[in-house]
């Protein structure tokens, strides 16, 4: 049986976190897929087509890993792609009542439906998406913290 696991986020954009995240996320499931949320965040900076192809070039050709975007609820998108777990990452303490409310949510919606919680590496716990963000719409230098054709995308989105 093909174990399927679903790896959910706004990826706004994908940052080496994320990266780190779905590399450690191989070892669990047999397939994985990498689900960009339409209704994240409210105005998010990338479209999901954005979102996706930066995932695709951060990714690269790895046959484990399906890309795709979902709308509506998680839990309804995890059974309809057959998925038995969801994987988010925890980074700090703070990560930590969200992650757990979202994680009750989504069993009571979809009983069956577990969260698995993965560790990010330890140089990547300060890193998030709105950092990034703020530094790249701030001019500062986000090439530590993303892949390069983020880096890119990002200083084109905040060009002059
Ligand atoms: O990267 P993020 O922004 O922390 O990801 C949050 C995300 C997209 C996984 C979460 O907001 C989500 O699942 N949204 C889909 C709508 C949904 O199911 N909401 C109820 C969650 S219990």
């Amino acid at each position: 049986m093909t174990r399927i696991g679903l790896y959910p986020g706004s990826f706004d954009p994908p940052t080496k976190g994320h990266e780190d995240l779905i590399r450690r996320s191989f070892s669990l499931c047999d397939r994985l897929i990498v689900a960009v949320a339409v209704n994240g965040a409210k105005e998010p900076l990338f479209s999901p087509e954005e979102r996706v192809a930066m995932l695709r070039t951060v990714v690269g050709e790895e046959p484990k890993v399906e890309l795709r975007t979902f709308d509506g609820l998680l839990a309804d998108f995890a059974s309809e792609v057959g998925a038995a777990v969801i994987i988010r990452g925890l980074r700090a303490v703070s990560d930590f009542e969200y992650e757990f409310q979202m994680a009750l949510m989504n069993r009571q919606l979809h009983p069956g439906l577990e969260t698995v919680f993965l560790v990010a590496a330890v140089d990547l716990t300060y890193l998030s998406s709105s950092l990034v963000r703020e530094i790249a719409r701030l001019g500062g230098d986000v090439g530590d913290f993303v892949h390069p054709t983020v880096s890119t995308a990002l200083r084109e989105r905040f060009a002059p």
